[in-house]
């Protein structure tokens, strides 16, 4: 029997999105009073790192300890991950020690091609196509903030990159309206769109290059980066195709009076997005940071509790 793996949001059912959320508030509450939970004591976690990382990294690192486990951190210059060993051999080796691997790396193909040699979970912790636990936080955040997420409207501005399209996919499977301004050719690929339309008909994410189109009347503005984690080389090109596309008080002051402004971080301040908006009131980005660490708790439960297999 093959584990259980987050590779993207796609892997996970309603239900499991739901006993994600539920166990985040759990975790959340009882890490608040005080309460310790082992539930994962003697468990490890390999953080198989092949791009920087603050956020993810840490926050696995301590929800493995506060649950009783831990983690071990390996980054390129470790393992060298494809050219000192193939991801088969490593994905083999390191299901005989720890009990699950979070990876982060640039090909979404490392990703699948790990989870296929995997015996145990393997979680997606950012390839260049998705970030999951990215977008399980961004969801959990706005529920936590508005109640609900019925009737929300969800723009983003900016690239179609890794953390939109997850954010467009989880959107589009908790029934949540999605749209996403982007400069020509850099909005969500075709390969996604037609992936997305086979997982679900209605909730489409909606595409425009208008960005004050795209957040009039938005519960939530997002945005992200213009240059992702090896794209490096395209900063200047980039810089000039989205100008026009920064997160300013002028494009906030076109959606609701309480939207919510979201960035997963690290941000760009005055790039795509001033430094007066990300510090402003509508601005929940480390509360949505802070949220990383009890999402993921819940998604290791999820994963590590149903058992080590082969
Ligand atoms: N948002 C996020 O994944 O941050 P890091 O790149 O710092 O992990
Ligand atoms: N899109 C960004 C997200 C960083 C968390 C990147 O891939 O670099």
């Amino acid at each position: 029997m093959q584990p259980k793996h987050l590779i993207t949001v796609a892997d996970l059912s309603l239900n499991d999105i739901d006993s994600i959320f539920k166990m985040a508030n759990e975790m959340k509450s009882s890490l608040a009073g005080g309460k310790v939970t082992r539930s994962l004591e003697g468990k490890t976690l390999a953080l198989v790192f092949e791009k920087s990382s603050l956020r993810t990294r840490v926050s696995f690192d301590v929800a493995m300890r506060q649950l009783g486990g831990g983690s071990i951190y390996l980054s390129r210059q470790d393992i060298d991950l494809g050219h000192r060993e193939s991801v088969r051999d490593v994905a083999m080796t390191l299901s005989r020690y720890v009990d699950a691997i979070a990876l982060r790396t640039f090909a979404h193909e490392t990703v699948l091609e790990m989870a296929k040699n995997s015996c145990i979970p393997v979680i997606n912790a950012l390839s260049d196509r998705y970030h999951p636990c990215q977008a399980l936080t961004d969801l959990y955040t706005i529920k936590e903030k508005r109640g609900t997420l019925k009737g929300l409207k969800v723009s983003f501005v900016g690239d179609g990159n890794n953390v939109a399209r997850s954010l467009a996919l989880l959107c589009a499977r908790l029934g949540v309206a999605f749209s996403i301004a982007s400069p020509n050719g850099y909005g969500l690929d075709k390969e996604f769109l037609d992936e997305i339309k086979v997982l679900t008909k209605v909730n489409l994410p909606t595409l425009s290059d208008d960005p004050k189109k795209v957040v009039k009347g938005a519960d939530v503005i997002y945005t992200d980066t213009w240059v992702s984690m090896g794209q490096e080389v395209e900063t200047e090109k980039r810089r000039r195709d989205f100008k026009g596309y920064c997160v300013d008080a002028a494009l906030v002051a076109l959606a609701k009076k309480d939207v919510l402004v979201m960035h997963c971080l690290p941000a760009h301040r005055d790039e795509e997005i001033t430094s007066e908006v990300l510090d402003g009131p509508n601005s929940i980005v480390y509360d949505q940071a802070e949220n990383r660490l009890h999402v993921q708790k819940a998604v290791l439960k999820l994963l590590l509790l149903s058992g080590k297999q082969g």
